[in-house]
């Protein structure tokens, strides 16, 4: 297990190539089960989650190569159609393999993904989905055994939950429909830039997806798809993480390789929090310098385009000392707050109620051991050190791994002095 030593009050400056797009990845890839003919995806990043999803492909008995950015998957006819708990345990974001296979196969046994520190992670709405097209779910063992031996046919569903869309859920029926008989509606569809990622991938492969990117998605079913080349979109919650670091301990950052469109929330937030943001004319660059008099704000997570929750965190951290007093809503993951219990080792302020995060701006933080938890927390602990006065250390760093590429070599480029070691005192840890 490894930890970060990172010095703070070195100011951030410079700049950097954002990775290909993690969430845009891990469905895209699950996507090449669809056919027995080679596709070849660029830009997916080289991290725990889109490596977990490599090894799940070749255990299923695809073929898959990985050289630098960019994979091969070849899934020949007679792949596995049962993914075990050792697999799927490690990313809940496996899920996404039930729609591919059961389009594919017609059948799958899938372990029930466990819950993660950010709250329960039901999967109801995957389930509603696939029975909708006809095929029949039992629950054994912690497995879902699920087949439809009359095949899948189109219809209507819709996919709304409680707390709004969801992303993995609609990737999961454009993928089950795309080879169903017939034509399928998604009504209340997410909206996620991947989402639409997933839909233009299909698209390649020969299906025929219109309307991704609105609420409604509708999916004529094809008789076979075929294989394709595809580049995945920028990772944006990557590019809005270096944004908000960009705010919070840097004399200015230039950060590249984005769409501005997939970080608009981000920017119109930290704008109104008195820093500058100017993008480039044609939206793939941006530059995010610290505000004369940073302002408090008020943030409550939303669908696409609304705020992303994987951003709230991030943003926690740089609230954490601006003066007043600033407000965070989570209405996707109302215990996503993880991180706040750490930020208070580091002096931070912070209230934590029912779902909203009131944060009391402090002059500075200060150096203290803490301990990542999830994907999103970590990189805003990662914020705050940076920031603090003193030399923090950063446990677990395996959290951050899955998701951030590189993101000591991207820190250290931009002038930050940050360590990764090996954390002999940690105990593995049996992971809740
Ligand atoms: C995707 O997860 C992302 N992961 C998450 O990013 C992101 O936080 C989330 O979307 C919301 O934007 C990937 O794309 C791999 P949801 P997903 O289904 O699809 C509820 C990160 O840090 N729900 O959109 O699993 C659910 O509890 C990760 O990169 C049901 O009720 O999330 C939540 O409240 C963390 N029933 C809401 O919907 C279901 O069947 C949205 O979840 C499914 C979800």
């Amino acid at each position: 297990m490894d930890k970060l030593i990172v010095e703070g009050g070195h100011k951030l400056s410079g700049r950097l190539n954002i990775s290909g797009s993690k969430n845009a990845s891990l469905p895209i890839l699950a996507a090449a089960l669809l056919t027995d003919e080679p596709v070849r995806i660029s830009r997916v990043p080289d991290v725990s989650d889109t490596n977990y999803m490599i090894q799940i492909l070749s255990q299923l008995g695809a073929s898959v190569e990985r050289s630098s950015g960019t994979v091969r998957v070849e899934s020949p006819d007679g792949i596995s159609s049962s993914a075990s708990y050792e697999q799927v345990r490690k990313m809940r974001a496996s899920i996404c393999l039930l729609g591919p296979m059961m389009a594919r196969m017609k059948r799958c046994t899938l372990p029930l993904p466990g819950g993660c520190v950010i709250g329960d992670r039901p999967v109801d709405l995957h389930v509603k989905a696939i029975q909708a097209l006809g095929a029949r779910v039992r629950v054994k063992g912690g497995n879902m055994l699920i087949e439809a031996p009359n095949g899948l046919v189109g219809t209507t569903v819709d996919m709304r939950g409680d707390n709004g869309p969801t992303v993995l859920g609609t990737d999961n029926l454009m993928m089950a429909a795309v080879l169903a008989r017939g034509t399928t509606v998604i009504e209340s569809a997410a909206r996620e830039p991947e989402v639409v990622d997933l839909a233009n991938f299909l698209n390649k492969m020969g299906a025929r997806i219109e309307g991704a990117g609105s609420r409604t998605i509708t999916i004529h079913g094809v008789e076979r798809l075929h294989g394709c080349e595809h580049t995945v979109i920028p990772d944006r919650i990557e590019a809005g993480t270096f944004m908000v670091a960009a705010a919070l301990v840097s004399n200015g950052l230039r950060i590249c390789r984005i769409c501005r469109e997939h970080v608009q929330s981000i920017a119109n937030l930290l704008v109104e929090c008195g820093h500058s943001v100017e993008f480039s004319a044609d939206g793939t660059e941006v530059s995010v310098k610290p505000g004369e008099k940073p302002l408090s704000g008020k943030i409550t997570t939303a669908p696409y385009p609304g705020y992303p929750t994987d951003m709230q965190a991030q943003m926690t951290a740089l609230f954490s000392i601006t003066p007043g007093i600033s407000v965070v809503k989570d209405t996707i993951f109302p215990q996503r707050f993880m991180h706040c219990s750490e930020l208070k080792r580091m002096g931070a302020n912070i209230k934590v109620d029912n779902g909203t995060a009131i944060i009391t701006g402090v002059d500075s933080l200060s150096a203290a051991p803490v301990m990542a938890s999830d994907l999103r927390a970590s990189a805003a602990l990662v914020l705050a050190a940076l920031a603090a006065e003193g030399t923090t250390e950063i446990h677990r760093l395996y959290h951050i791994d899955r998701g951030y590429e590189m993101l000591d070599d991207k820190l250290l480029s931009l002038g930050a002095v940050v360590k990764r070691v090996r954390d002999v005192e940690e105990e593995p840890c049996n992971e809740a």
